[in-house]
């Protein structure tokens, strides 16, 4: 009797923990008993990370992502080229020449199987990666649900068809972001992310100089700040200079991404479709420049679902002991 009614409480208690955010078999306490150091050691070396190469927290948290935009939050992302087997989604469009932090992740998965071996798994540690940079710019904390393992393979076209370009239209991202089970709010709330980091001038030359094959710039972008972009990203060359997403706090972690939009300074395409081509969009924009505290809540509320994509559970996959190769 005692048994069945305790037993009846701990089940009660999982489903309504469990709901409706995080995935029912991740758990943030799923290392507890197993590797319970785990998130203070990844915390240590993006710490470490962060205080070397203060852009590094944005390519963390870009990692998770590509991560989980291409076959759900898998790891699939960090697999390298092994031929007959794996074409590397580093090679994909979006990732190439782009995507990085891949040494950060090595270091915090050696640093891991030195803790306990072959226990935690690279899709987890870029998810824990990605919300230790985040509080660590500035940003909002949250539990991360863990549990997630990795994947035997990746896929390129995945990476390349999943991940929306700059350049898509604001309908062909929000197909994207529906095809994983997120909506117009992860959708909006998330590319808040632009925030910090940087972006290579080939990225958005488009809107500078030929936006719709016209010859004219973007009329959607402000005129002085398009002139201040266009000293440094010429018609031709220079494309991998760089430029800051959040042109006024660009290492903070704050809500200026949709203050910028709302005056026509949001450097990509995909930034500033949020505020022009949706009236719902619009107003979350103003939603989120109007409180950094919603916008915050949002935020970690869309990480936790992001992070959630069709994740390999049970005894899917694997737990790799090498990010980069599948064991
Ligand atoms: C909504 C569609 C999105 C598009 C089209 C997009 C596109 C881009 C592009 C083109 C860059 C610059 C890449 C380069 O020039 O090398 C970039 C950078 C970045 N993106 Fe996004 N992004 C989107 C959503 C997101 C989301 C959801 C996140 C995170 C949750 C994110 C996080 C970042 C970060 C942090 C950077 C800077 C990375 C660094 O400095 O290394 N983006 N994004
Ligand atoms: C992987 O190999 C292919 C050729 O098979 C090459 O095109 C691609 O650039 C390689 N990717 C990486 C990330 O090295
Ligand atoms: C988007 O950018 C890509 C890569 O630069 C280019 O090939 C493509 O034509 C652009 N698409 C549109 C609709 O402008
Ligand atoms: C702009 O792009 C269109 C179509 O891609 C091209 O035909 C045209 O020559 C370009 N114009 C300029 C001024 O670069």
């Amino acid at each position: 009797m005692a048994f069945s009614l305790s037993s009846f409480i701990i089940v009660s208690f999982v489903l309504l923990t469990a709901t409706p955010y995080s995935s029912a078999s991740l758990s943030p306490h799923y290392y507890d008993h197993t590797c319970p150091r785990a998130q203070e050691i990844v915390k240590s070396v993006v710490t470490k990370a962060v205080a070397k190469e203060a852009r590094m927290a944005a390519s963390l948290l870009r990692l998770l992502f590509h991560d989980c935009f291409a076959q759900g939050c898998d790891a699939s992302l960090l697999l390298d080229n092994k031929t007959g087997s794996i074409v590397s989604e580093k090679g994909s469009n979006p990732n190439r020449n782009s995507a990085r932090g891949f040494e950060v992740i090595d270091a915090i998965k050696s640093a891991l199987e030195e803790e306990c071996p072959q226990t935690v798994s690279c899709a987890d540690i870029v998810a824990v990666a990605a919300r230790d940079s985040v509080v660590l710019t500035g940003g909002p904390n949250w539990e991360v649900p863990l549990g997630r393992r990795d994947s035997k393979t990746a896929s390129i076209s995945a990476s390349n068809n999943g991940i929306p370009a700059p350049n898509n239209t604001f309908q062909t991202i929000l197909n994207k972001w529906q095809q994983v089970g997120l909506g117009l709010v992860d959708l909006v709330s998330l590319s808040g992310s632009h925030t910090i980091g940087f972006v290579r001038c080939t990225s958005f030359r488009q809107r500078l100089y030929n936006q719709s094959g016209n010859g004219q710039p973007d009329a959607s972008l402000d005129n002085a700040y398009a002139n201040q972009l266009r000293t440094n990203c010429p018609k031709s060359g220079g494309d991998n200079n760089l430029f800051p997403l959040d042109y006024v706090t660009p290492r903070r972690f704050d809500n200026y991404y949709f203050k910028n939009i709302l005056v026509s300074k949001g450097i990509l395409n995909s930034d500033e479709v949020l505020f022009t081509k949706s009236k719902a969009s619009a107003d979350l924009v103003k939603k989120y420049a109007e409180s950094n505290e919603v916008f915050f809540e949002q935020f970690a509320k869309s990480m936790i679902k992001m992070g959630n994509i069709s994740p390999l559970t049970g005894s899917k996959g694997e737990v790799r002991k090498n990010c980069r190769r599948v064991n």
